[in-house]
């Protein structure tokens, strides 16, 4: 016999562990739709994109891109809509293991099937990919396999990195696996499309355009006192 309370809970178990697995920054680990102001028009047209982004739209390999200037809640509304994804229905959500792995020891937690979200900031990821980075190659080449085979990333922040050949190298080849992969990806960033494609190169600021719908998110820096 099926005892409610306890599949109550195994939900709950799991819905915490995809959270985590997707390793949102923890200042917005909490960030939902329910605490997202809208004070602009934009933000509403960005917010109501983001809450209608849906299981259907994961499997289409459709993206969001969320741009605009500091602090108006793009990074907020991506990891919201993670959040409200693996809410409705935990169970068809993952966490990857990695086998024999000092860098995530996973214990005794649950191995699940499912899809895998993650997030990283491009500049994260660039700096865990050189190779004098501190927490070691085989850190880098975990987050740069996440990023590239999980079924849903968010890539924050693009456009902030500093050009060079290496990096227009690494995020061409991962824009273009997830690209031919048809895998979802919402992306965050300052710049304008014409910024990005300086910043980026035109081959993967092409393949990004066709990946994500666009949005702007205009309004107030929410970080300062009064805005
Ligand atoms: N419209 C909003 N309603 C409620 N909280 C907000 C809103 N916009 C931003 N915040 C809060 O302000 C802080 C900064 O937001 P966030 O990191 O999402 O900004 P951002 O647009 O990604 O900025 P940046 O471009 O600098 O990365 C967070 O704590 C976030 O929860
Ligand atoms: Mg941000």
């Amino acid at each position: 016999m099926i005892n409610l309370q306890q599949t109550g809970d195994l939900e709950q178990i799991r819905l915490e562990a995809c959270i985590n697995n997707f390793t949102p920054p923890k200042r917005l680990y909490n960030a939902s739709f329910d605490n997202y102001l809208n004070k602009t028009e934009q933000q509403k047209k960005a917010f109501n994109a983001c809450k209608e982004y849906s299981l259907y739209d994961l499997k289409a390999g459709k993206g969001l891109l969320l741009a605009g200037s500091y602090g108006t809640g793009k990074t907020h509304l991506a990891v919201a809509t993670v959040r409200n994804l693996i809410s409705q229905r935990p169970d068809l959500f993952g966490v990857k293991h990695k086998e024999n792995s000092h860098i995530y020891p996973m214990g005794g937690i649950q191995e699940y099937r499912g899809a895998y979200c993650f997030y990283v900031s491009m500049v994260e990821l660039l700096e865990s990919l050189r190779p004098n980075s501190v927490r070691g190659q085989e850190y880098g080449e975990w987050i740069f396999h996440r990023a590239k085979a999980d079924d849903l990333l968010v890539l924050d922040d693009i456009g902030t990195e500093k050009p060079s050949e290496w990096v227009e190298e690494k995020i061409y080849s991962l824009i273009d696996i997830r690209y031919r992969m048809n895998r979802a990806t919402i992306f965050t960033t300052n710049y304008t499309e014409k910024q990005l494609e300086a910043q980026l190169g035109g081959r993967t600021i092409s393949r990004i355009y066709e990946m994500a719908d666009s949005y702007s998110v205009v309004g107030p820096d929410h970080r300062r006192k009064g805005a």
